[in-house]
């Protein structure tokens, strides 16, 4: 089965009702999924990318059902992740003469996963195009860390449709096809969740792509991802949500996140919300159990979040696997730095756990203020009262103190790209507008390494 979607363009993708997990059982999905493939019949025939390989027999069959596939002109492979390739060992078993369009890192993941099979790859760059007949192209643009090197979008001329990959989508079945016959909380919800746990850590990279194809002033009539709905009205609406999603607007939100073993540590979760509430009533507070709730749905709510209360028992002279394992996510997510977070938790006898939490939450990037709750035992009146200061702090707009330390001291380091191209603060980088003399912390979030182009994001501190 094939659904038109505009002139001579069908989705021929895979509407995954049923999908409970993603990447392995890493990412939760709560709304069914697709994986949008598109088949192009002008005077050329092209198809956009394949579906994930459980489902390449209704793909293979469906296209052999919608067009003479001995006819297909190309291929245009715009991302090497399985569930978009997956089924394209299969296809080029049918076609193995078949031109694939793609970047030069796709050529890369797909013979790393696939095998090299001397398949005719065509390597694309941003601005080269394809003639497809009819006075219509398809001109490519790459987009390197959205989400992956290899990643590009394919905009087509005549109906103006930007096919863009993972970037604008969501992890949404939409039967209705398109973003505005959808459910409008849910399509919200679930690009927001999209954003927040697959995009988010390459904030620099979207500012930058999004910049780059607002200029290149495309007359975009149409969005068409690889996951969940197509926005056909307003399409640009999504791309100015990620351009305002990657400047990380914090909201007046703040979320408390907790472990526990015998309900001490749950029982000041429940403290400080209520006291962020009572201090704050326009504050949205939210409050979750990490065994209880899934990762993804925490941290797109710490995503919006301008603060985190963070607790755990003391366990083993640290804290609770799960709350251990929550923080480790967050860090990876690379969130803007400097939102505040407060630790608390309950102990026994030695009562390591605040520490630990709040070694892990600055490493995440957070700056934790003093104030915790230390509580030996179970909560007692002292460390209800507690829940009150920890409230204030998180409610504040005062940076904490050591924030301002940690900038004063931090002007000179040097941070090294994975290339090995290192950033002195002393020489700057003036040729791509960074003065000498400009410390890290003041280097635009959308500066790239001048030698390889990987983000501000992927370097790390040079150690003295
Ligand atoms: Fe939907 Fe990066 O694959």
């Amino acid at each position: 089965m094939r659904k038109h979607i505009k002139g001579n363009v069908s989705w021929i993708g895979y509407l995954d009702w049923d999908l409970q997990k993603f990447h392995g059982d890493d990412f939760t999905i709560h709304n069914g999924s697709s994986q949008n493939a598109y088949l192009i019949e002008e005077e050329k025939t092209i198809l956009m990318d394949t579906v994930w390989a459980p489902h390449q027999f209704e793909y293979i069959e469906n296209l052999k059902r919608e067009t003479d596939i001995t006819k297909i002109d190309a291929i245009v492979v715009q991302h090497g992740e399985c569930d978009h390739s997956g089924t394209l060992p299969a296809l080029m078993k049918e076609r193995p003469d078949l031109p694939i369009y793609c970047s030069a890192n796709a050529v890369k993941s797909l013979e790393g996963q696939w095998g090299k099979h001397g398949w005719d790859f065509h390597v694309v760059k941003t601005g080269d195009s394809l003639d497809i007949g009819n006075g219509k192209k398809l001109i490519f643009v790459e987009m390197p860390f959205l989400h992956w090197p290899d990643s590009i979008a394919t905009f087509m001329t005549g109906d103006n449709i930007l096919f863009s990959m993972d970037a604008f989508g969501q992890h949404y079945a939409v039967g209705e096809m398109y973003a505005d016959l959808a459910d409008q909380d849910t399509l919200w919800h679930e690009a927001l969740r999209y954003y927040a746990n697959i995009v988010s850590p390459f904030a620099p990279m979207v500012t930058k792509k999004v910049k780059e194809l607002k200029a290149m002033d495309l007359p975009v009539e149409m969005i068409a991802p690889s996951h969940g709905a197509i926005w056909r009205k307003d399409p640009m609406q999504i791309v100015d949500a990620y351009e305002r999603w990657a400047s990380q607007p914090e909201e007046n939100r703040i979320t408390v996140v907790y472990g526990t073993m015998w309900h001490g540590t749950e029982k000041l979760a429940h403290a400080i919300a209520d006291q962020i509430s009572l201090k704050s009533p326009d504050t949205i507070v939210k409050v979750y159990n990490v065994d209880h709730t899934p990762k993804d749905d925490i941290a797109s709510e710490v995503f919006r979040s301008k603060a985190v209360a963070i607790g755990s028992p003391t366990i083993l002279n640290g804290v609770l696997d799960g709350v251990a394992a929550f923080t480790y996510y967050l860090k990876s997510l690379k969130l803007k730095k400097g939102r505040k977070a407060a630790v608390f938790g309950c102990y026994g006898w030695s009562g390591e756990g605040n520490r630990v939490l709040r070694e892990m939450m600055t490493e995440a990037g957070f700056d934790v203020v003093d104030t915790e709750i230390k509580c030996s035992w179970n909560p007692c009146d002292d460390d209800i009262d507690k829940a009150e200061e920890i409230a204030e702090a998180l409610i504040s707009d005062k940076a904490p103190a050591a924030k301002e330390k940690e900038a004063s001291s931090s002007s000179g380091e040097k941070w090294r790209c994975p290339c090995g191209y290192i950033y002195d603060p002393a020489k700057g980088d003036p040729e791509h507008g960074v003065p000498a003399g400009t410390p890290w912390e003041k280097v635009p979030d959308d500066w790239s390494c001048p030698v390889c182009h990987l983000p501000k994001s992927a370097f790390k501190k040079v150690e003295e």
